[in-house]
């Protein structure tokens, strides 16, 4: 029995690692190409429907969690928030602090992981983990840590791809205009425990797509009632759930944010440390 845990730790040791590994890869690639606009999910409609179900945080302490090249932490600074910021890689670390030492907003970036953040008990009121969170081996263990370094009535807002419309397996279903009329998912079930996916981001043109390697990155699907037992075994309690959709405003140019007005693509979550 013992011996079975230690193997299953020790595996998810070495997942962690890999992980690790394949985020430094795609960071300087992705880096460059969020910075270019490409990320129209993130930016259009993701992040703006994170900010709109975020409560006020002027003037509180919040950390970011796996903040990439930390536009969305610049974003939280702007709010008025005193942040931190950790991400895997160093590569986004570095990235990240030149934004900040180009136009100083305060915030203190280091390289970290979610599954041992390098932070006191009770360090901040607030947590973020911007779509980063279902690339981790461990999010059960990685929302202990995040309650651990939460002050009493703290709270975490977490963005992940939605489990229930895109678990493992995903196609859009599109009429002659391509238009999406449904999605046809699969797999929801299967735990893909680090399966590692390569894709593009969606605005990349097949010339671009010949000029640019794909990122590769791992994928640890859980359903939505995993979701839900992990933040409850790590004392947090949800109180807002957000589901971001194309607004009335028509994004032809961009299929990915249009697709939404059939499903959603992430789930958005406020839960609260229980029992302060
Ligand atoms: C999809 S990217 C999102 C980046 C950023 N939050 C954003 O919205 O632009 C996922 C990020 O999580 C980071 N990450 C993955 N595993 C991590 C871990 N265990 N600890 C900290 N960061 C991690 C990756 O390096 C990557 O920057």
């Amino acid at each position: 029995m013992q011996e079975t845990s230690q193997r299953r730790r020790k595996m998810r040791e070495l997942a962690a690692t890999e992980v690790a590994r394949l985020w430094e890869d795609n960071a300087d690639a992705w880096a460059r190409q969020a910075r270019l606009g490409v990320d129209v999910f993130r930016d259009l409609l993701n992040t703006p429907a994170f900010l709109a179900l975020l409560p006020p945080i002027a003037g509180l302490r919040g950390l970011d969690v796996g903040c990439g090249e930390g536009a969305n932490t610049r974003h939280l600074a702007g709010l008025g928030a005193k942040m931190s910021a950790v991400d895997i890689a160093p590569t986004f670390v570095r990235y990240a602090q030149a934004s900040e030492a180009c136009d100083p907003l305060g915030i203190d970036y280091a390289i970290g992981d979610a599954m041992q953040l390098p932070f006191d008990d009770g360090a901040f009121e607030f947590v973020t983990a911007f779509m980063s969170l279902m690339d981790m081996p461990d999010p059960g263990r990685a929302l202990r840590e995040i309650r651990r370094v939460l002050r009493p009535g703290g709270f975490v807002q977490f963005s992940i791809l939605h489990p229930c419309f895109v678990p493992p397996r995903r196609r859009v279903l599109r009429n002659r205009k391509g238009k999406a009329r449904a999605i046809e998912i699969g797999d929801y079930f299967e735990s893909t425990e680090g399966r590692v996916d390569c894709w593009w981001f969606s605005t990349l043109t097949g010339k671009e797509r010949h000029e640019v390697a794909p990122f590769r990155t791992p994928i640890f699907h859980r359903t939505l009632s995993q979701w839900f037992d992990l933040l409850a075994a790590a004392g947090l309690v949800v109180e807002k759930l957000g589901e971001p959709t194309a607004g009335t405003a028509p994004h032809a140019n961009h299929p990915v944010i249009e697709d939404t007005r059939v499903a959603p693509m992430s789930l958005h979550v406020r839960a609260r440390r229980a029992g302060d």
